[in-house]
C-alpha cells in the first residue's frame, strides 16, 4: 500500500490502492473510485465516486478487503455475473463494488446489526440500493444458489462455512475468499478440494510493521475457486 500525503487522487490503472492521512481509496475502474472520503480533490472528471461510510462494522482498507476486490475485477473481466452473495459484507464494499461494477443482484449478509445497517445506507447513499439486498444473519438465510460467492471471514469461521459456502455457489459457480493466513490454508483447501473445488488464482499481502519484532510478519491470502464442472 502506497502512503501519500493529502491531495488529489491520480488518474491511475484500476486496483490502485492508497490510504490518504484523510482516508482510503480502491479504484475499481478508470471511472469509479471506492473511498472513504465524500469528496476526494481531483476526481471531477470521474464517473462515479463511491463513497463508503464505516459506521460501526468492519474498517474500509484491510488487506485482505482489497485482495478481495482485485480478485473480485478479475472474475467480472473474465466472465459476466448475474448473482452474486457476499458473506460478511462489513460495511459493504465488495457488495457495493460488484453492484458498481454491474452485477444486477448482489444479496449481503453479516451477523452483525451495525454492519447490516452500514451497508444498507451505504447502498442506499450511493443509489445503488436497487440491485443490493443486505440480510442480517449468516448463510442459513439465503436459500438459492448464486453464481460467486464471496466470503472474507476469520479462518475459524470460513472453516465452519465449507458445506454451506460449497451448497450456496451454483452449479458451475465461483468463490471468492480471504481472511485467513498462508499458515492456515492447508487445512481449508483441502476441505474445498475434497468437494470438487480447485484454485484458479492464489492473491497475497505480506504483513509487516517496522517497529514490531519480525516473527509478528505474516502473509493475507485470498483465493479464486472453481468447480471442477467449471
Ligand atoms: C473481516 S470482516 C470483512 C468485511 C467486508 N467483507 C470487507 O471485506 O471489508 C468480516 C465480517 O464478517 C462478519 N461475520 C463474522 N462471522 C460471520 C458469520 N458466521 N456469518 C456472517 N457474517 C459473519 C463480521 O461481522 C464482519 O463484518
Amino acid at each position: 500500500m502506497t502512503r501519500r500525503s493529502f491531495g488529489a487522487l491520480p488518474q491511475a490503472e484500476p486496483g490502485l490502492e492508497e490510504l490518504q492521512l484523510s482516508g482510503w481509496f480502491y479504484r475499481l475502474s478508470p471511472h469509479v473510485v471506492l473511498c472513504t472520503r465524500r469528496q476526494p480533490a481531483g476526481t471531477e472528471a470521474l464517473a462515479q465516486i463511491i463513497h463508503v461510510r464505516r459506521g460501526e462494522a468492519f474498517p474500509p482498507g484491510h488487506p485482505t478487503t482489497r485482495l478481495c476486490l482485485d480478485l473480485l475485477r478479475e472474475a467480472l473481466a473474465a466472465a459476466s455475473v448475474h448473482s452474486l452473495l457476499d458473506v460478511g459484507c462489513g460495511a459493504g464494499l465488495l457488495s457495493l463494488a460488484a453492484a458498481a461494477l454491474g452485477v444486477p443482484r448482489v444479496v449481503g449478509v453479516d451477523i452483525s446489526q451495525a454492519a447490516v445497517q452500514i451497508t444498507r445506507e451505504n447502498a442506499r447513499d450511493n443509489g445503488l440500493a436497487g440491485s443490493l439486498q443486505v440480510v442480517r444473519g449468516s448463510t442459513e438465510c439465503v436459500k438459492s444458489p448464486f453464481e460467486l460467492v464471496m466470503g472474507n471471514l476469520p479462518w475459524e469461521v470460513q472453516m465452519d462455512k465449507v458445506s454451506e459456502l460449497n451448497r450456496l455457489a451454483a452449479s458451475g459457480g465461483r468463490l471468492i475468499l480471504s481472511g485467513f493466513r498462508d499458515n492456515q490454508e492447508n487445512l481449508l483447501i483441502q476441505s474445498y478440494q475434497r468437494l470438487g473445488w480447485c484454485l484458479r488464482r492464489r492473491l497475497i499481502k505480506e504483513f509487516w510493521h517496522p517497529e514490531l519484532p519480525a516473527d509478528i510478519s505474516f502473509t493475507w491470502v485470498a483465493w479464486w475457486l472453481e468447480h471442477k464442472t467449471f
